[in-house]
C-alpha cells in the first residue's frame, strides 16, 4: 500500500493531483472526496493520453457533478471514472484501488 494524504488535505467536494508510485512508477494522479468516501484515478486522459487538469487542478465540470478533462471537454462519472460524454465516450479513466484508513488516504499497490 501506499500513503497518498491525510483526508483533511482534500476538502469535502474537491480534487487534489499528486504525484504518487503506481506499480513501482511515479505517476500523476488525483484522488477526489466527497465526504468519507474517495476515489483516485491516473491523470491520463483516455482520449489523447495527457492530464485532466490542462488548467492546473481543475477536475470538475463547473457544476462539479462529473469530472472534465479540461482539453477536449469530455465528461466522466466521479464514482467510476466511467466517460459519458466527449472523444473516448464509453471509456475509463484508469482507477486506482483507494481508501481510508484513519486520517489517512491509501491506494493498494
Ligand atoms: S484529451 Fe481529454 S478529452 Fe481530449
Amino acid at each position: 500500500m501506499t500513503l497518498l494524504c491525510k483526508l483533511e488535505n482534500i476538502p469535502d467536494g474537491n480534487a487534489v493531483g499528486m504525484v504518487a508510485e503506481v506499480a513501482g512508477k511515479k505517476r500523476n494522479i488525483f484522488v477526489v472526496r466527497r465526504g468519507q468516501r474517495v476515489s483516485a484515478y491516473l491523470n491520463w486522459c483516455p482520449h489523447n493520453q495527457v492530464l485532466i487538469d490542462q488548467i492546473p487542478g481543475q477536475f470538475f465540470n463547473h457544476d462539479k457533478t462529473y469530472l472534465q478533462c479540461s482539453k477536449h471537454g469530455a465528461l466522466f462519472r466521479i464514482d467510476d471514472g466511467f466517460c459519458v460524454k466527449g472523444p473516448c465516450e464509453g471509456e475509463y479513466l484508469k482507477a486506482l484501488d483507494s481508501y481510508i484508513l484513519g486520517e489517512n488516504i491509501l491506494i493498494k499497490d
